[in-house]
């Protein structure tokens, strides 16, 4: 940890003053806090003071205490607690700073601080020749994760190699040191790893986008779709508006949740017949009739309410096609109800009026008819 001490009295100026514009400056900040709390000014004023000249003086700092209302006491113990706050003369061009914690430790500052001591003094705080450079050993400035690094007024050089900080120091010694770009000195993009970000380097393709809406979408008709029927609706013919409206409020959390609920349902619905009482025959003449597996079965699915369970018990019956169920009478859409324990699903669905559309012009017909895309 780095000696903090007022400089010798032979380096001490006898008055400070801020100039014209820092002055200005100094009443506004000071403004800005609260009556009686004007000591907050403190670091901002001993920051604009060392700007100013260069370091903190004793004569500047018993003046930001006079400004303040403060003991001098005070503002010593801010000056001298804070290693941004310079004593002592540093280096008219450059101080440089040289972190020397443990991971700038172990990424290389002793050869970057070897070369501080070869090029501007042995020693920290000494002055080269000319007087201007010098540089100080820090703790941690908080760029770990491109150690080794040093700062260099308010600016910080990551990333160093002892060359690369040698061709700093000969920058800033020949007055061009804002020709350099301050962090990473290497290929890194602010702390991404070196060479380049290496994870989430792909834009999400908009085609990719779009399909994900479309299945949070479609989940919502699903699961209204799938929503089990209370049995005070079951006599209903068809839900009104007011009811679609408050079902399509239901919460949508994933495709997936809609999927499960329209498993759910086909479960509960195809399991509830073997056990009924009333479960209507297969051989009842209401049965619509059924035809041999096609080459290219229709994708019953298409239809609103119906899932790859419910596909399959309807597979099982003979019914294959959209122009099947399309020419469903009442007596076998019953049926078929009541065989499904559908309540009167099918009638609130239309089943028929979706088949018919599909069966005359698939997806494009369907969305002519209902105005969107079946699920
Ligand atoms: S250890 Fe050097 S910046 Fe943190």
């Amino acid at each position: 940890m780095s000696v903090r001490r007022l400089a010798e009295d032979q380096f001490q100026p006898a008055a400070f003053a801020f100039n014209d514009e820092n002055a200005t400056w100094a009443d506004k900040t000071i403004q800005k806090y609260p009556a009686g709390r004007q000591q907050s000014a403190v670091i901002p004023l001993l920051m604009r003071a060392q700007e100013q000249d260069g370091w903190v003086t004793r004569a500047a700092i018993e003046k930001v205490a006079d400004m303040l209302d403060m003991a001098y006491i005070r503002v010593l113990e801010v000056a001298t607690f804070y290693t941004q706050f310079q004593l002592g003369p540093v280096g008219t061009r450059a101080h440089i700073q040289v972190c020397g914690t443990t991971p700038c430790m172990l990424r290389g500052s002793e050869a970057l601080m070897s070369v501080c001591k070869s090029k501007i003094h042995h020693h920290a705080f000494e002055r080269n020749a000319e007087g201007t450079l010098s540089w100080e050993e820090v703790e941690c400035l908080g760029a770990c994760v491109n150690a080794p690094m040093v700062m260099i007024g308010k600016d910080t050089y990551e990333d160093l190699t002892p060359e690369r900080l040698e061709e700093i120091i000969d920058t800033f010694e020949a007055g061009n040191g804002a020709s350099i770009t301050p962090g990473p000195q290497i290929d890194r993009h602010f702390s991404s790893p070196e060479g380049g970000p290496t994870t989430l380097t792909e834009e999400e393709p908009k085609a990719k986008k779009a399909s994900a809406k479309k299945a949070v979408a479609e989940a919502a008709t699903a699961q209204v779709d799938a929503a089990p029927v209370p049995p005070s609706e079951a006599a209903r013919p068809k839900s009104t508006d007011a009811e679609t409206n408050a079902a399509l409020k239901t919460p949508v959390t994933a495709p997936k949740a809609a999927a499960k609920n329209v498993k759910a349902v086909e479960e509960q619905a195809v399991a509830a017949p073997a056990t009924e009482a009333g479960k209507p025959s297969l051989t009842d003449k209401n049965r619509p009739a059924g035809i041999e597996k096609p080459a290219t079965p229709d994708d019953l699915k298409l239809i609103s309410g119906v899932g790859p369970k419910i596909e399959g018990t309807l597979h099982e019956l003979g019914i294959f096609t959209f122009a099947q169920v399309a020419g469903w009478k009442k007596a076998e859409r019953e049926w078929v109800d009541g065989y499904l324990n559908f309540k009167g699903r099918i009638e609130r669905d239309d089943w028929v009026k979706q088949a018919k559309a599909l069966a005359k012009g698939g997806e494009a017909e369907y969305i002519k008819v209902f105005g969107k895309k079946p699920r």
